[in-house]
C-alpha cells in the first residue's frame, strides 16, 4: 500500500532519517518504534506531505504522494504527536474546521462528525470546549480530527504520549478496533509494550535508520535465545562483567546502571555459573530475575541502549 524508499532527510548539519525502506501493507499495523530523535517524527511528517524529503520516493497505491500540488490525500489521515487542537473551539468545531479542510459537503460532515466522536468515545462532550477536557480526551479528539475524511492509511505520531493508564488503554483498544474494521496504521512509539501489542510488523528505528525490521517473532529470533535474565549487583565490577561475558552458557551481556542484562544460551547452568563467578570476584548480587525477552532486549541487544535512554 505504502513503500518507502531510500527516504532521508537531512537538516543542515544533521541528519535526521538516513536512507530508510519499508512497505506498510494493506490492513496491517506497522510500527516504528525508536527512541526520542530516532527520526520517527520526521518520517511521518515526510509521509504525510507536511515535510518535503532530502531524497527518497514515498509511493502511496504505486503513486508518489505529494503529486497533486499542495492538494490533501483524501486517502491518508495524519495524527500529529503535538495536539493539533483549537482550545477555545468545542469538538464538534473542531471537527468541522479539519472537515472543511478535506471539503467534505456540509450535511455528509455534520453526520460524519458524531460518526468519529463516537468511535473515540466523546459523544457526551461534543458541544463543551477543548479547554475543559483531560489530557487523554484531547488525544482521543486529535485521533478524531484524523479520522474526519475516512482515511483508508492512518499516520498515528506517538498518541499516547503524556496521558493517564486508563486513557492509554482505550486508546490501545480503539485502534485495534479500527484495523479491525479495515483502517491500515502506521504507528510510532517509543513504547515497546504499545507497538508489541498493536502491530503485525515493526521497524525499529534509531539514530535515522532502520537497525531491524519484521514481525515480533523474527525480531525475537535477533537474540537466538528464550530467555533473558536481570541481575541487580551492589556495584559493577569489569573484571566480573568480563568474566560472565567469557562463559559458555551465556549469550550476552549488558550494562545498565547498576543492572546486568545477560541473554542465556543454557539457563540451568548459567545460573550457577553466574553465581560462581560472583564468589569468586566477591560481587553481591542483590537480585536477580528471569523473563521472557520483549522488543526492549532486541532493541538492548541491537544497540547497547535502551529505548528510554
Ligand atoms: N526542524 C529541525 N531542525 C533541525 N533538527 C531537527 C528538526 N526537527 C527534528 N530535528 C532533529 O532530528 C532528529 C529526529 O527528530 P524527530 O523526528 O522529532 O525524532 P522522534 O520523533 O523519533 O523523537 C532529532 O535529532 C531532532 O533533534
Ligand atoms: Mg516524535
Amino acid at each position: 500500500m505504502l513503500t518507502v524508499s531510500e527516504l532521508k532527510k537531512e537538516y543542515r548539519n544533521h541528519v535526521a532519517v538516513d536512507g530508510i525502506n519499508f512497505t506498510i501493507k494493506e490492513g496491517e499495523i506497522f510500527g516504528l518504534l525508536g527512541p526520542n530523535g530516532a527520526g520517527k517524527s520526521t518520517t511521518i511528517s515526510m509521509l504525510s506531505s507536511l515535510l518535503k524529503p532530502s531524497s527518497g520516493t514515498i509511493l502511496f497505491r504505486n503513486v508518489p504522494i505529494g503529486d497533486k500540488k499542495g492538494a490533501l490525500h483524501k486517502e491518508l489521515g495524519y495524527v500529529p504527536q503535538d495536539l493539533a487542537l483549537y482550545p477555545e473551539f468545542t469538538a464538534v468545531e473542531n471537527l468541522m474546521f479539519f472537515g472543511k479542510l478535506y471539503k467534505i459537503p456540509k450535511r455528509q460532515l455534520a453526520t460524519r462528525v458524531y460518526e468519529v466522536l463516537e468511535i473515540v468515545g466523546l459523544t457526551n462532550k461534543a458541544k463543551d470546549k477543548v479547554s475543559t477536557f483531560s489530557g487523554g480526551m484531547k488525544r482521543r479528539l486529535n485521533i478524531a480530527c484524523g479520522l474526519i475524511h475516512k482515511p483508508s492509511l492512518l499516520f498515528m505520531d506517538e498518541p499516547t504520549v503524556g496521558i493517564d493508564p486508563q486513557s492509554r488503554n482505550y486508546i490501545l483498544q480503539m485502534i485495534k478496533q479500527l484495523n479491525n474494521k479495515g483502517l491500515t496504521i502506521l504507528y510510532t512509539s517509543h513504547y515497546m509494550e504499545e507497538v508489541d501489542f498493536l502491530c503485525d510488523r515493526i521497524a525499529i528505528l534509531d539514530k535515522g535508520r532502520i537497525i531491524e525490521d519484521g514481525t515480533k517473532d523474527e525480531l525475537m529470533r535477533v537474540l537466538q535465545t528464550e530467555e533473558v535474565l536481570v541481575m541487580t549487583l551492589a556495584q559493577i565490577d569489569e573484571g566480573y562483567i568480563e568474566a560472565i561475558s567469557q562463559l559458555d552458557s551465556v549469550q550476552s551481556v549488558q550494562v545498565q546502571g547498576t543492572q546486568v542484562f545477560v541473554t542465556l544460551m543454557d539457563k540451568a547452568t548459567a545460573l550457577k555459573e553466574l553465581f560462581h563467578t560472583a564468589e569468586q570476584w566477591n560481587v553481591e548480587v542483590k537480585g536477580i530475575e528471569v523473563s521472557k525477552p520483549t522488543l526492549e532486549d532486541v532493541f538492548l541487544h541491537l544497540t547497547g541502549r535502551t529505548l528510554r535512554d
